[in-house]
């Protein structure tokens, strides 16, 4: 059966299946084994914005899998001067085995999965990541050994990509989650209603005061995302409070960890001082990429494949 992961609630029913394949690969690598799961298999890289992590990590991630990554910028390929989303589709699911897209709309995401035969996976659009939260939530397991229970708090922009998919992805996990944010940036409602259908407490404020009270894991993410550039200025006044410093983190539990899925802007967001500090993890979060997304491609060929 073709398999697409463009939101969170794709994995709903296997998410802890896909993080323990994640780490359980991982850990063999690591020790010099192959995990050669697919061999000559190839993945088609389709960009429509910048990135440094999805795409170093999927081409990493597919020479350990003993396969092949292409890189396809919006800019070099046909589509980029109009060729439909369908045909593109059609075409590539002749020659490659799956296709990772980042794309400018969701709605161009879900175009492209309904016409790939092959499994599509969301390299980020502007409604949701999903691999980098499957990372996330990864990297939370490593860190803290569970998931189920613990107090997620995430600052800053609540109504981009990261806030969305961490929304549901704590919702799947059983991890409660606050969003602080100013009004204008609260997420949008479906994502709010989804997460708590899935039995989670669900808390959405623009009180700074105690935002991160019992917080085990606190997350945030530029204020200005790709697309937003224009509003930078605007931005950077509407969210000044919302930065995550060392007195936000030490109002959490002394144990908490810090993540933040990168590109960092320090000083707006985060400062230097707590992305660099002992409780943050930014750059195991950022290696978890790579691993996590082995176990994505591995477990979408096999539903397609078994
Ligand atoms: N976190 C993330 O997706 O980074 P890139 O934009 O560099 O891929
Ligand atoms: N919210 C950010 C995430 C970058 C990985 C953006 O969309 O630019």
């Amino acid at each position: 059966m073709k398999r697409d992961l463009i939101s969170m609630l794709d994995v709903k029913d296997d998410l802890n299946d896909i993080i323990a394949l994640s780490i359980k690969l991982k850990r063999q690598s690591k020790k010099g084994k192959r995990i050669e799961h697919l061999k000559r298999k190839t993945l088609g890289m389709m960009f429509e914005k910048p990135s440094t992590r999805t795409r170093v990590s999927f081409e990493t991630g597919m020479t350990l899998l003993g396969g092949h990554a292409i890189f396809l910028s919006s800019n070099d390929i046909q589509l980029g001067r109009g060729e439909s989303i369908e045909d593109t589709a059609l075409v590539l699911s002749r020659y490659v085995d799956m296709i990772m897209y980042r794309a400018k709309s969701s709605e161009a995401m879900r175009e492209l999965a309904k016409h790939a035969t092959v499994p599509v996976i969301n390299g980020l659009d502007n409604k949701e990541h999903p691999c980098q939260v499957i990372t996330d939530l990864m990297t939370i397991q490593e860190h803290k050994g569970r998931l189920k229970g613990l107090q997620f708090v995430y600052l800053g922009d609540g109504n981009n990509n990261m806030a969305h998919s961490y929304l549901l992805g704590c919702g799947i996990a059983g991890m409660n989650i606050r969003i602080v944010a100013p009004k204008q940036y609260w997420p949008e409602k479906y994502y709010r209603e989804e997460a708590k259908k899935l039995g989670i407490t669900v808390e959405i404020t623009d009180k700074l005061q105690n935002a991160t009270k019992d917080a085990d894991v606190i997350a945030t993410d530029t204020w200005v995302s790709m697309g937003d550039e224009a509003e930078k200025e605007k931005r950077v006044k509407e969210f000044k409070g919302y930065t995550v410093d060392t007195m936000l983190m030490s109002a959490a539990k002394p144990d908490a960890i810090f993540l933040h899925c990168l590109p960092a802007y320090y000083g707006y967001e985060v400062t230097r001082d707590v992305a660099y500090g002992s409780q943050s993890v930014i750059f195991d979060e950022a290696e978890n990429r790579l691993w996590a997304q082995i176990g994505i491609m591995v477990t979408l060929y096999r539903c397609m494949f078994p």
